[in-house]
């Protein structure tokens, strides 16, 4: 079953600044829509990072890649797909190597947490209002 949901104004997101928007879904459940615009497209995704949860829209936005603000995943915005996955930075990276068995296996479980790709929606403007669509398994966006 697809839903489609009205998000915003295009006049409401500035070029290349992703924004989160907030769909009630009913029953006290919600779901956070990444959205930015880059020139005449629109794309969304959903605003939780495949890797460990993060908002995706706090994160870096460039060259059709929303590159996440904790752990640096990055993520293709017309498809949800992985650029590439999480990276470990100093000191985390040499948790797993630790002399501390505590910290050792605290590095092993961070480094154990895998990078999955993020849903992508249908993005349609109609007017100019932005709508998503859930539930359909191939993305498209919108010009
Ligand atoms: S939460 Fe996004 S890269 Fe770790």
């Amino acid at each position: 079953m697809t839903q489609r949901f009205r998000l915003c104004s295009v006049e409401d997101l500035a070029h290349d600044q992703p924004r989160c928007y907030r769909i009630e879904l009913g029953d006290d459940k919600h779901l956070d829509v990444f959205v930015v615009r880059h020139w005449d497209k629109i794309y969304a995704l959903e605003n939780r990072c495949g890797h460990a949860g993060a908002p995706l829209h706090r994160g870096t936005y460039t060259d059709g890649l929303i590159v996440c603000a904790l752990h640096g995943a990055a993520y293709r915005v017309d498809s949800g797909e992985i650029e590439w996955t999480a990276i470990l930075p100093p000191p985390m990276s040499d948790y797993s190597s630790s002399d501390n068995p505590r910290i050792r296996q605290f590095g092993e479980l961070i480094e154990a947490v895998e990078t999955l790709p993020v849903k992508a929606f249908r993005v349609e403007v109609d007017g100019d209002t932005v709508y998503v669509t859930l539930g359909q398994p191939t993305p498209e966006t919108t010009e």
